[in-house]
């Protein structure tokens, strides 16, 4: 008997086994009784005929198949649908419960009463395709037993339903739906989802909705645990009406238009482990009863114009792992009981208006604390010492406050440290900073741009003769006042990819070793006092020259910014060769033409000399040239529109002298990249070119050759010359055409 009910229960599922292989199966049952025994004849004739497969349903899938195309075709020839890619059948007379074929290159327009026939359908995933067409979900109406729709990226597009056909829903028992990624758009009826009582997850999240978010989506539908309302075009207030959602653990709707205060009654869905209503436009104070919802894991109310203070009972929300409140107008200082927040991993606050003496924080609870943002606040104080009892910290942002004293040196023991940044503070003491954080293994990036003041030399002997500093890829040390020359430690920054030491007061030359530092390919020393010759070994550098840039460092913790844009990876930087404002002098180096890969050059207002090489125009991928400001004489190379990507080019303030060549990106650029070069002529600068030497004997051309009167006669001249050419070449051709025909035939 136990047989008997094995194999009814896996009816659904074995079939292929058991017309495979049917005599051990034989074999396991022959002293059951004489009822198995025909059962087991029947299962084997039913499984190997044409009759396992409903033929509703088999002529369904078949209209569905001849309404799409696939790549590849799906295999559907066989006889028994039950078996085809994709399908699978339920105990009910072998009828079609699933059909999921997710990312099998569907296209065609779904009309969905070709599925209507499926009544025993409950699952159909047909996500990641190409399908297009309007109002799918009227196949609701006919499938009732259908609890899963997924038809996730594809292109349908129009309203959710059409206006007419929300009566037709009265049995519908979905329980997931999945119109997320497609081109939906129009409204939310909110009591459109009042029909179905059994809905638990509702993702319309990336279409193009808009109107109100159906705040009473849970009057109709109180089991509702997920709902995503992300990346559409929702506006106005959200409304009371959540909290009937009891059973709500995730609730989203980030990059939206709404505004308005935060729902209050959100606070009584104590169910909620997710509130993300990132980039919208909400208002107004973080209510105090946030902190009820003691099951919340991440909160995201990040880029909105959020104002006030934390709650101070912070601590309450002690399952918090992710607290994104960035780009706000928050304020107050941050509650101490933010630190009984004991699971938290990530804890973004940055752009905000936040103060206080950040070392009045113990942050040593946060054991679990990956990534902390206070970037661009206003907290004062030292940078707390029981930040280096976070163990797992991997990326910290202090930059854009206030903060005072040194690097404490217990950050040494920070081993999982791979980004910090402290830029734009008041901090003192650059080489002990620098003795400290060599100690920390993975450090990638170091930003510390505008945080000292008036520093000395960083050519330390300690320094030069210790080993640290590992990995380190971004070095920023701008804007610090740093005195005595490029110290030559740096060159044992192997994997060093990215240096800035731009406004500074260094001294000496561009050292030759930087040549020789393998993966290095932004080398910003703009404004500094540096002299002598750019190295001709600069030429070499082996990473302006071949991409070598291994993808050993991916997307950052956090972003970071440069030049006023967020980065958040590293390749994305512009790979550039800054020198100007120094004291450099010198010819430019040919050699410079061999690094294919450079975006940026920029030697301006040095004390260069000579010509521009033509060598330059090599630089393939050059966006940005400057050479403004220095003694360059000679003219500019006409190789140089060659250069497809160049956006900004300057050679104003030199000594150039000839024609400014045309053509290229050299048509877009404004006499302000030439001015300052009395020898220079050209239309861009409504100076006219000496052509015939005879006409320069006669009149020398002046700087104010820009009448109208002379304009128009070379205009009219000009003109004339071009007609009589005309008529000339006419008359030639009309004489001659005969012997051109003639000639052409030989
Ligand atoms: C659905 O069933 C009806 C009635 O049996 C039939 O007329 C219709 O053609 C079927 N539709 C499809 C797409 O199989
Ligand atoms: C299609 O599937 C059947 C079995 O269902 C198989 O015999 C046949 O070789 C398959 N055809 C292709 C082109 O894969
Ligand atoms: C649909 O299939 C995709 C791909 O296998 C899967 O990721 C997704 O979870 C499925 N949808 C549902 C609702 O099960
Ligand atoms: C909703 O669907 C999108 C993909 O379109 C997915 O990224 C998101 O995680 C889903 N939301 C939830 C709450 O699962
Ligand atoms: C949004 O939808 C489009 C189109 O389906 C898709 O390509 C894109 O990846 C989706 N974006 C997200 C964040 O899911
Ligand atoms: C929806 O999109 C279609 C075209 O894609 C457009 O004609 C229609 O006006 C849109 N409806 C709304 C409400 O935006
Ligand atoms: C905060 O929320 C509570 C309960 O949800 C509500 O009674 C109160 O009015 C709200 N306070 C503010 C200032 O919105
Ligand atoms: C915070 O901002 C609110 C207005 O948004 C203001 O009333 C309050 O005084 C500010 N608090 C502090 C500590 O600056
Ligand atoms: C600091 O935050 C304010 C307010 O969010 C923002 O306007 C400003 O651009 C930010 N500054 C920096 C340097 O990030
Ligand atoms: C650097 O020194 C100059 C004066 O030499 C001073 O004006 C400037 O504020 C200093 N910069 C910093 C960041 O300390
Ligand atoms: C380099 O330093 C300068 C001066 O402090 C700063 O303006 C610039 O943003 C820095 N660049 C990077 C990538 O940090
Ligand atoms: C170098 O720094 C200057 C000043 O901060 C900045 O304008 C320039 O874009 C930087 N260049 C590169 C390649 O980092």
């Amino acid at each position: 008997m136990s047989t008997l009910i094995f194999l009814f229960l896996v009816h659904g599922q074995m079939k292929l086994k058991l017309a495979a292989y049917p005599i051990p199966i034989c074999v396991c049952v022959p002293t059951e009784s004489m009822s198995t025994l025909i059962f087991l004849f029947l299962l084997l004739f039913s499984s190997s005929g044409a009759f396992s497969c409903n033929q509703i349903d088999r002529h369904s899938l078949l209209s569905f198949y001849h309404q799409t195309s696939s790549s590849p075709p799906l295999n559907w020839s066989s006889t028994d649908c039950c078996q085809w890619e994709g399908v699978a059948c339920g105990s009910y007379g072998s009828r079609v419960t699933r059909l999921s074929l997710p990312g099998r290159g569907l296209s065609g327009i779904f009309i969905t009463p070709v599925l209507a026939n499926l009544s025993f359908l409950s699952h159909l995933n047909l996500s990641r395709n190409h399908l297009s067409g309007s109002s799918p979900l009227t196949v609701l109406s006919s499938l009732n037993r259908l609890r899963t729709l997924d038809l996730s990226f594809n292109s349908f597009s129009g309203p959710l339903l059409s206006p007419d056909s929300s009566d037709s829903f009265s049995q519908v028992s979905v329980r997931t739906l999945d119109l997320s990624s497609n081109r939906f758009n129009g409204s939310i009826d909110p009591w459109f989802l009042s029909w179905s009582k059994t809905l638990i997850s509702f993702n319309v999240s990336n279409n193009s909705f808009s109107g109100p978010i159906p705040s009473s989506v849970c009057s109709g539908s109180p089991f509702i645990e997920i709902l995503d309302f992300s990346m559409n075009q929702f506006s106005g207030g959200i409304f009371d009406g959540f909290g009937e959602c009891s059973q709500l653990q995730i609730f989203r709707a980030g990059s939206n238009s709404l505004s308005g205060w935060l729902p209050s009654d959100l606070y009584s869905v104590r169910t909620l482990k997710e509130i993300s209503l990132s980039n919208n436009r909400f208002s107004g104070p973080i209510n105090g009863s946030i902190v009820l919802l003691s099951s919340l894991r991440a909160l995201e109310l990040h880029v909105n114009e959020l104002s006030g203070g934390l709650p101070t009972d912070m601590g309450l929300l002690s399952n918090l792992e992710q607290l994104q409140l960035h780009t706000n107008s928050l304020n107050g200082t941050l509650p101490p009981s933010l630190m009984d927040c004991t699971n938290l991993k990530t804890l973004l606050l940055r752009n905000n208006l936040f103060g206080g003496e950040l070392s009045s924080l113990d942050f040593s609870k946060l054991q679990k604390l990956q990534t902390i943002d206070l970037g661009n606040n206003s907290f004062v104080g030292r940078i707390p010492d029981s930040l280096c009892l976070c163990r797992s910290v991997t990326a910290v942002r202090l930059a854009y406050n206030s903060l005072v004293g040194e690097i404490p040196p217990c950050m040494a023991s920070l081993k999982s440290l791979t980004q910090l940044s402290v830029s734009d503070n008041y901090l003192s003491d650059v080489v002990g900073a620098l003795k400290i954080l060599r100690n920390c293994d993975n450090l990638a990036v170091l930003f510390m741009s505008r945080c000292f003041h008036d520093e000395t030399a960083i050519n330390d002997d300690g320094l030069r003769h210790q080993s640290g500093f590992e990995n380190l890829q971004i070095l920023t040390l701008g804007g610090c006042n740093l005195t005595g020359q490029i110290p030559s430690w740096i060159a044992k920054l192997r994997k060093l990819k990215s240096l800035n030491l731009s406004y500074n007061k260094m001294s000496g030359p561009v050292p030759t070793w930087l040549a020789d530092m393998p993966h290095l390919f932004v080398v910003n020393l703009t404004q500094n006092f540096l002299s002598g010759d750019l190295p001709r070994e600069l030429g070499r550098m082996p990473a302006l020259i071949a991409d070598n840039t291994s993808s050993d460092f991916g997307y950052f913790a956090l972003p970071f910014l440069f030049n006023s844009q967020e980065y958040n990876r590293l390749f994305n930087m512009l790979r550039g060769l800054n020198v100007g404002n120094n004291s450099l002098s010198g010819n430019i180096p040919e050699e410079l033409g061999q690094l294919k890969l450079l975006q940026a050059l920029d030697l301006s207002n040095n004390n260069f000399n000579g010509s521009i090489p033509n060598e330059l125009s090599h630089l393939v991928n050059l966006e940005t040239l400057d050479v403004s400001g220095n003694h360059l004489s000679g003219e500019i190379p006409q190789s140089l529109t060659g250069l497809h990507f160049l956006s900004w080019f300057s050679v104003a303030n030199n000594d150039l002298e000839g024609e400014i060549p045309s053509g290229g990106q050299f048509d877009t650029f404004s006499a302000a990249s030439f001015e300052g070069n009395p020898k220079l002529c050209g239309n861009v600068l409504k100076r006219k070119c000496r052509v015939v030497k005879q006409v320069e004997l006669e009149q020398p051309e002046t700087e104010t050759e820009t009448e109208p009167e002379s304009s128009w006669f070379n205009i009219l001249s000009f003109g004339l010359g071009y007609l009589v050419g005309l008529l000339a070449i006419s008359i030639t051709l009309l004489f001659n055409s005969s012997w051109i025909n003639f000639s052409f035939k030989h």
